[in-house]
């Protein structure tokens, strides 16, 4: 299979994992299930994902608890703390890792976060990456001078220049400036060469720039650009300006459907396809045999998804407390409160039409004889981003990704915190290497190296 005749498969993945915090996916209350928020957490898998050769490490952004009539929603990401303080703490226990912090661009100022980010990326040795969103979350603004103010495609063109702004930063200390670089620093006379810094003047709708950039370039020229967001307003911004997806799509079908529609927006933004990655969001639930992993995927659903939450998982669609009705019943017969979902403040269910979902729902779990839990249970199954099976079988699975290039790697997202890399490490790793698909060292330093992108271009002559 051929996915467009434009692009050349790599034949190759990397993996990143994705420190999630607290929300559906995560079992927090095994004995082994370790702190969420302390820092020893985020040691443990970053070393553990280093050691499996990951190309990074991710951290997600949520400015504001989501919030579900009236309550703290934890069906969705609870405690996570900042991903830049997060992040340069883990640079200092880790050597070759990347490291991505999310961070949205309607909260935050060009200059300020570009300065952040270039800190990053020179403390790590060219190993940061920033995740732009323009976050859907906007409730969010609610805790902003500015509120939330951004409209979809507004947020988008904001977007855009605020990343035209960042990367303009990026490239505005010439190359081989400082007399540490190649000039020889007892020759020197100055420690930054003359006319070496170029100002950075912009005026957008919504920022002004007038700036002396702060930071040189790091070794990995500036940080990497991820980007997350799936309409067809990101997916031509990701297009123009970012270096890997963070994606919503691991199925088989529909990730090369999503990378066939990239193909063609990279190639009418005049960029060369292969030079944007694809990483989407994946789960794995692993084991010795087929039967045993089924096994175990029930048993984690069961602790993914309990009495409580799948109540709370509905209630975001009925908009309407649904307290009285019973989990282990059918579901509810009222209709939801709302047309439409986006009164709610659990985030991803934007826009859904509550009404004939609901109906929907009911006809399903009717037929199928499912009670609430059941088809909450079901319905995250079926909805989520799991790789269930053995080993091997889960390794010729993602090797088959690999040969046509539906992705580039996978952003894993571990259920237990700490360990939950642990088996991926030992065991699919190596099943993933012997089919070739996999790094069997870190070839060099910085996450542009790891990911195989170019160094970027450089106005300066
Ligand atoms: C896989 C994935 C992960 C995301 N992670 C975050 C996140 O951690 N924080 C956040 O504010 N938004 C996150 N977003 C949403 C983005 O904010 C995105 O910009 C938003 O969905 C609006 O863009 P869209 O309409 O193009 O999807 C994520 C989106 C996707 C697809």
């Amino acid at each position: 299979m051929s996915i467009h005749p434009d692009f050349t498969p790599s034949g190759k993945l990397q993996f990143g994992v994705f420190f999630q915090g607290v929300n559906s996916g995560t079992v927090w209350k095994l004995p082994q299930s370790g702190s969420q928020t302390d820092f020893q957490s985020f040691r443990r898998v970053a070393q553990t994902a280093e050691r499996g050769l990951f190309a990074a490490f991710f951290l997600g952004e949520g400015l504001r608890l989501r919030e579900h009539l009236g309550r703290i929603h934890e069906l969705d990401v609870a405690g996570r703390p900042d991903a830049q303080t997060m992040l340069a703490a883990l640079a200092s226990v880790t050597t070759r890792i990347g490291l991505v912090a999310t961070q949205n661009t309607t909260y935050n100022d060009p200059a300020d976060l570009a300065h952040r980010l270039a800190s990053l990326d020179l403390l790590s040795g060219g190993r940061a990456a920033w995740n732009v969103v323009t976050t859907d979350n906007a409730w969010t603004g609610a805790n902003f001078r500015r509120g939330g103010y951004l409209a979809h495609a507004d947020r988008y063109r904001h977007a855009e220049a605020f990343v035209e702004a960042a990367l303009e930063i990026w490239d505005s200390w010439r190359p081989g400036a400082l007399a540490s670089d190649a000039r020889g620093s007892t020759t020197a006379r100055r420690w930054l060469a003359p006319d070496s810094v170029r100002p950075v003047r912009r005026e957008g709708q919504h920022y002004t720039v007038d700036y002396e950039p702060r930071l040189p370039r790091s070794a990995q020229g500036r940080p990497v650009l991820f980007q997350a967001g799936d309409s067809p307003e990101g997916r031509d911004f990701a297009a123009r300006r970012a270096d890997v997806i963070f994606s919503a799509h691991p199925g088989f079908e529909d990730a090369v459907e999503f990378r066939r529609d990239l193909v063609s927006r990279t190639l009418a933004a005049g960029r060369r396809p292969e030079s944007l990655k694809i990483m989407p969001a994946s789960e794995f639930v692993l084991a010795e045999t087929p039967a045993a992993a089924r096994e175990k995927l029930a048993w984690l659903r069961e602790l993914q998804i309990g009495p409580q939450q799948a109540i709370a998982y509905l209630e975001q669609f009925w908009g309407r407390p649904l307290g009285g009705y019973d989990p282990a019943g059918p579901l509810p017969d009222v209709d939801p409160a709302v047309e439409t979902t986006s009164e709610t403040r659990g985030s991803g269910f934007h826009g859904a039409k509550a009404r004939e979902l609901a109906a929907s729902w009911r006809a399903e779990a009717s037929e199928k004889g499912w009670s609430i839990l059941e088809f909450v249970r079901q319905r995250n199954a079926r909805a989520s981003r799991s790789f269930v099976g053995s080993y091997s079988e889960v390794a010729d699975r993602l090797a088959e990704y690999a040969r046509v290039g539906a992705v580039d790697g996978f952003n894993i997202s571990p259920w237990l915190v700490p360990s939950g890399l642990d088996d991926i490490v030992e065991r699919l790793v190596p099943e993933l290497q012997s089919r070739g698909v996999y790094p069997a060292e870190y070839t060099g330093t910085t996450l542009r190296e790891h990911l195989g992108l170019e160094l970027p271009a450089t106005s300066w002559a």
